[in-house]
């Protein structure tokens, strides 16, 4: 008869152990009963960069890498890039279902009666440097907001917590859009609380001296199914670090910032602009073949390629394909695009590639979308954060709401030195002379 145990014997021991399996998972806590003697403290799983660790049980977001599934509360990912909008998934990932019309509405003026910061805000960011990166400023400021809503920090009082989701979601659009004014030295605009929610965000961007911004309706849609692509992706390592953070009970803005700190780096949300930058370098697509004999040995990385969880091709990259499309019949073709398909074309059938399952992943073509809607490539880290803002706090309510959860606290092991004794400045200067000595 099965059982769902997994039987260990420790060979150092012979002792024999039964673990429970649950959801094909053993606890790694359930290791620490293997001991060689009473005093032992148990054996643990080494795991560095959580290659086979589940941190937590979540019902927000489902991958099947192997597939190429993607799925939001059960619901497919195309399916909501064709029929939903950015701010009813964003509803859908935090409440677990889709809203209904009134409850849409209701979120919908709470997210767009949010959407204002704070004149001091304003002033803070006016103190950056004319050069700086925005999504330097974003996090920074992030950062800064939990300064003006003390009452964050009441992190177990739902209608607090509902507060500050409202108002990072609505307010992060503008400090984006802020970032940017700031960094080509143009005015803020404010926010057009008559507009949806990415179109007020392009007001916020490239309103100029018009009355009222009215946003091009293919870009507008065309940037909320990239958003909605963009919501959440489970347990990613800027999600990971919003979990991490919030683990601690510190308020949702400093997580935030924490979380949009982590995205920043080029092998995670910074790989958007990265591609733009390698497609800008191989410059046409009679040099793809040498960029790839340079990928292969191992001089550069193919940016936007490859992915830890999809050994498959990205959904998500297969959408913003067709996104891209649609853009271009508004602004014309983005160039650098032929460059992209012809590496894709070359990697795809390159068995370097074939074998280590290497396929686009959502940042392979978003990069080139923004550029061409006449995004700077600086601003593409923070074209993810916006939308990515919704599954944060999603997985960040998850977290604190889940029993099981405490603050996250890894083990290591200890390489290091075992006990010795300090010495003093003289003794080590006696050592350092007897050193250069020996060396003369
Ligand atoms: N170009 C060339 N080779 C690659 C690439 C790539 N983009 N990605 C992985 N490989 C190779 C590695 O060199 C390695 O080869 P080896 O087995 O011969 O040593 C093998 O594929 C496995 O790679 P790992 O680095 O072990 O894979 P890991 O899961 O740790 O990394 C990651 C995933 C970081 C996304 C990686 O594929 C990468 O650096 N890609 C480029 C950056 C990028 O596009 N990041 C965006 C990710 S999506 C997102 O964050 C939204």
């Amino acid at each position: 008869m099965s059982k769902d145990t997994l039987t260990i014997i420790d060979n150092r021991t012979g002792k024999q152990y039964e673990v429970p399996i649950e959801y094909e998972t053993i606890k790694a806590m359930d290791l620490r009963k293997i001991k060689v003697s009473d005093d032992d403290f148990g054996i643990m799983s080494y795991d560095p960069a959580f290659m086979n660790t589940a941190s937590c049980k979540s019902r927000v977001t489902f991958i099947d890498g192997d597939k190429g599934i993607l799925r939001y509360r059960g619901y497919p990912i195309e399916q909501l890039a064709e029929q939903s909008t950015y701010l009813e998934v964003a509803y859908l990932i935090l409440h677990g279902e889709l809203p209904t019309p009134s409850q849409l509405q209701d979120w919908t003026w709470h997210i767009t009666h949010h959407t204002f910061i704070h004149e001091q805000i304003k002033k803070f960011m006016e103190g950056f440097h004319y050069n700086a990166h925005p999504m330097g400023m974003l996090i920074a400021t992030v950062g800064a907001l939990s300064t003006f809503y003390p009452e964050a920090k009441n992190i177990f009082d739902e209608e607090s917590r509902r507060k500050q989701i409202y108002r990072l979601i609505a307010k992060i659009p503008t400090v984006a859009a802020f970032a940017y004014r700031h960094s080509v030295g143009q005015p803020y605009n404010y926010p057009d609380n008559d507009l949806t929610y990415t179109g007020n965000f392009l007001n916020m961007m490239f309103k100029m001296t018009e009355v009222k911004y009215q946003p091009n309706p293919t870009l507008e849609r065309a940037l909320d199914v990239l958003f909605i692509l963009h919501a959440d992706h489970e347990q990613n390592c800027s999600t990971n670090a919003m979990r991490s953070i919030g683990s601690s009970h510190v308020d949702p803005y400093s997580a935030v910032a924490g979380a949009a700190a982590a995205l920043y780096g080029p092998l995670h949300g910074g790989a958007n602009e990265a591609v733009l930058r390698m497609l800008a370098e191989i410059e046409s697509k009679d040099n793809v073949p040498a960029y790839i004999k340079r990928v292969k040995s191992g001089e550069v990385r193919l940016m936007g390629f490859g992915h830890r969880v999809y050994k498959n091709y990205d959904p998500r990259a297969k959408i913003i394909k067709q996104v891209a499309h649609e853009v271009f019949e508004v602004t014309g073709k983005n160039p650098v695009i032929d460059i992209a398909l012809e590496l894709e074309r070359i990697a795809l059938e390159d068995d370097y590639f074939v074998s280590r399952k290497l396929y686009p992943n959502v940042d392979f073509y978003s990069g080139i979308i923004y550029q061409a809607m006449g995004f700077p490539v600086d601003m593409f880290p923070v074209l993810f954060a916006i939308p990515r803002t919704s599954g944060w706090l999603a997985q960040w309510e998850e977290m604190l709401l889940d029993s099981e959860q405490k603050i996250a606290r890894p083990r290591q092991i200890y390489l290091g030195y075992d006990e010795r004794d300090y010495e003093s400045m003289e003794q080590r200067q006696e050592k350092e002379a007897k050193t250069a000595t020996a060396s003369d």
